[in-house]
């Protein structure tokens, strides 16, 4: 990783280190946390710098999408309290929503002076924002002696490695917004024996190849012909359809008017499976249903298999690291990448902002 410095190589005893992380984790309606995995992936940077007996650690971090107001649902006490019952290292101060100024979002010179002040060194332990150009993933690193936090360096070094994949490589990619995904399918391509679609970006390439998608989600743009017309990127060969509520299993070929497609089907599932187990690697993002209504069987049985198989693995995105969590596995063989989106775009791009802000300083 040229240009990039860990951490464990700073000079940080009797510094002020300022480390930004990511604790935009899921609240409920009580403000209680539903998963910590982002709060307790920070951990061994925190207690590194504590052992090494720094003078303070100063944490930054947004939550939500406030668009620079208070939101009262937004503020950071309840994550304080949670963080204050996993570590109470009496040198941590959690500063608030950043996002509740609204020139953390637009790179803003002054806020990026305002926050480097606080510290000596700074620290990006917030990967999965780091896709994004915000003041405190690019402006104040360029201010600062800038370095990767512990899990930082294993997201970027764990997610690179899947650009070199080991054969036969097997990609499944999920979600929706064919046009947002199109740049990541054409970098995989090269690589991986083959790309299987799942959830909305599978209606788009089963409506291009002139299948019928009933009343699916689908994008606003059409798929390029080459794409379509090519035999390395798989769709379901039957799927779970919804209509009034009432769920049916059906080849893909024979969806009906008004019909909904909400998962894969158990013929696809088999097969699926069936790659999982015979491949060398598997980048797997995004569900294969919709998952948040309930349609889980597909994902599901896909992240049970993946725990079973023997191959190396990248996986990420909300609800496919929630269905992966559901079993035990080997976290050294299965990598569950913290940022969906930070993943997404640095697998496409090679880099992400906050990967080069770290470079400049
Ligand atoms: C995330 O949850 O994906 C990151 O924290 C980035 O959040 P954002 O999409 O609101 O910038």
């Amino acid at each position: 990783m040229q240009g990039l410095t860990s951490v464990r190589d700073a000079d940080v005893v009797g510094k002020r280190i300022l480390v930004r992380v990511d604790f935009n984790v899921p609240l409920n309606e009580a403000s209680e946390i539903v998963d910590d995995s982002r709060i307790r992936s920070a951990i061994p940077t925190l207690t590194y710098l504590h052992e090494k007996g720094v003078a303070k650690i100063i944490l930054l971090t947004h939550v939500g999408r406030p668009e620079g107001k208070e939101v009262e649902t937004l503020k950071i006490a309840p994550i304080a309290k949670h963080l204050q019952s996993l570590i109470s290292y009496p040198e941590i101060e959690l500063r608030e929503n950043l996002r509740f100024d609204s020139r953390e979002e637009a790179n803003d010179e002054v806020f990026a002076k305002e926050l480097a002040a606080l510290g000596d060194i700074y620290v990006n332990e917030a990967f999965p924002v780091s896709h994004r150009a915000d003041t405190s993933i690019v402006g104040v690193p360029k201010l600062l002696p800038s370095y990767m936090g512990l899990r930082f360096e294993e997201e970027v070094i764990r997610i690179t490695e899947a650009l070199t994949p080991a054969k036969p490589a097997l990609a499944i990619v999920g979600g929706a917004k064919f046009e947002t995904k199109q740049p990541l399918l054409e970098k995989l391509l090269p690589q991986y024996s083959e790309v299987l679609l799942a959830g909305a970006l599978a209606n788009d390439m089963l409506k291009a190849r002139g299948l019928p998608v009933g009343v699916s989600l689908v994008s606003e743009i059409s798929v390029p012909r080459e794409l379509a017309q090519n035999t390395n990127l798989g769709t379901p060969t039957d799927v779970v359809v919804e209509l009034n509520s009432a769920a049916r299993v059906t080849n893909t070929a024979d969806v009906r008017q008004g019909e909904r497609i909400v998962d894969i089907g158990q013929k696809t599932i088999a097969v699926w499976s069936e790659k999982i187990k015979n491949a060398g690697f598997v980048l797997w993002n995004g569900p294969t249903g919709i998952y948040e209504k309930g349609y889980v069987h597909g994902t599901d049985a896909l992240a049970e298999m993946l725990t079973r198989a023997s191959c190396k693995a990248l996986i990420g995105g909300g609800d496919t690291d929630a269905a992966l969590l559901k079993f035990s596995f080997d976290p050294s063989r299965i990598f569950v990448s913290n940022g969906g989106g930070a993943m997404l775009q640095l697998l496409a791009d090679g880099t992400l902002p906050g990967i080069e802000a770290l470079k400049s300083n």
